[in-house]
């Protein structure tokens, strides 16, 4: 077989834009004011944002990272706190915990959703937890029946990192419908985008009266006079990105419909060749907008499954290495790690330790595809599993 034989082509960019782009930035430049204190763009996200989750309100933020640390800030996450994240996750979500002086402590993941295990959540909470903070992984919902039980009986709140979870349904509730704060990132490659962004939802007005003093600088919003009321940093989304945001809110509907079709399709084909078992969707998650497609290969090596991945990419298939389980990274132990070693936290945590050495993800954008580029990728799996 040669690399052409599989070849897939033509597949979707990402980012996606239109003259709604084009026209949003325009919009946003004559306003002749560039910064949210002086402009109607982030103001109108915001809105526009909050009303599509069926949340009270939204604040727009600089990136998902900041989103999480302004979550926990609100949540009065600091120093002797810690908070329960899930071990398998993307760095910022215990980043952000240790960035606010607290304890990050990771639990293991479900081993066919990859989302946090609400059984291991509840035998890391003790009295010191603030917070517990599930991922909804690559668009899966994560068991929030579960979770908002463990933290009402805890007495730790939620807060959910939706970074890969724009327009996700739980049992028909949206993501702001779900009673506790979310936090979204508009990454380049995230689900609607600006290259960089973030914003977080939330349940009540006075809430959104804290987040806007504290994500920019102490100010109140029409503050002439350097009133700094509270302590906080520059968080502020400024008025280009959230014009390009607003265009790319209105084709977000539509790109979930299509990934959604695309996304059965392509799980069923990758689900018949052997070795290969795809994310399982809770039906509970009753609208999953695929920020990834994910799938592991049980029982092959980490080398292996990087050999896969390299060679699906030469075949022209969207295909990245699963992140790094959290306590197999430098970072983790610099500051806010708990009490313990990698080791102990790999014995932990088996279902995270796996998924980390022998998952798969494919971009988005694949899913946006066509039925025919579906089983081309479904065919360029199977034969680069048996090359490799
Ligand atoms: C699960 C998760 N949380 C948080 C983030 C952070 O978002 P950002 O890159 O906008 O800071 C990401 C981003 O990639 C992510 O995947």
């Amino acid at each position: 077989m040669t690399l052409d034989e599989w070849a897939v082509r033509d597949l979707p960019a990402w980012p996606q834009y239109d003259d709604a782009e084009r026209t949003a930035l325009l919009r946003a430049l004559e306003q002749g004011q560039w910064w949210r204190v002086a402009g109607n763009e982030v103001d109108a996200f915001e809105e526009e944002f909050a009303a599509y989750h069926g949340a009270a309100r939204a604040i727009a933020v600089t990136n998902g990272t900041h989103a999480l640390e302004l979550g926990l800030e609100l949540l009065g996450v600091g120093p002797g706190s810690q908070v329960i994240v899930p071990a398998f996750t993307f760095i910022s979500t215990s980043l952000a915990v240790q960035r606010r002086g607290a304890v990050a402590v990771p639990v293991d993941v479900d081993p066919e959703t990859y989302c946090m295990d609400p059984t291991a959540a509840a035998a890391g909470v003790t009295s010191r937890t603030r917070a517990i903070m599930p991922v909804h992984m690559a668009g899966q919902v994560a068991d929030m029946d579960a979770l908002d039980k463990l933290a009402a009986d805890s007495g730790a709140a939620i807060i959910q990192d939706a970074a890969h979870a724009h327009g996700a349904t739980w049992r028909s509730r949206r993501i702001g419908e779900l009673g506790s704060i979310a936090a979204f990132s508009f990454q380049n490659g995230k689900l609607m985008t600006a290259g960089e962004g973030g914003a977080l939802l939330l349940s009540h007005e006075d809430e959104y009266h804290q987040a806007f003093l504290r994500h920019s600088c102490g100010r109140p919003p029409t503050d002439t006079r350097y009133l700094h009321r509270t302590t906080g940093s520059n968080y502020r989304m400024n008025e280009f990105s959230a014009a390009v945001l607003r265009a790319q809110l209105g084709r977000l509907d539509g790109q979930i419909d299509l990934r959604e079709a695309r996304a059965a399709l392509l799980t069923e084909l990758l689900a018949e060749i052997p070795g290969v078992r795809p994310q399982r969707r809770d039906d509970r998650c009753d609208r999953n907008p695929h920020y990834m497609l994910m799938f592991r290969l049980p029982g092959v090596s980490e080398e292996r499954r990087n050999e896969i991945v390299r060679r699906l990419v030469a075949h022209g298939v969207p295909a990245f290495v699963a992140f790094r389980a959290i306590y197999r990274t430098e970072s983790f132990w610099l500051k806010g790690a708990p009490d313990t070693t990698a080791e102990e936290l790999a014995e932990r945590c088996p279902n995270s330790e796996a998924i980390n050495a022998d998952t798969i993800w494919l971009h988005h954008r694949t899913m946006l595809g066509t039925e025919h580029q579906m089983r081309q990728i479904a065919r360029a799996v199977a034969a680069t599993l048996r090359e490799v």
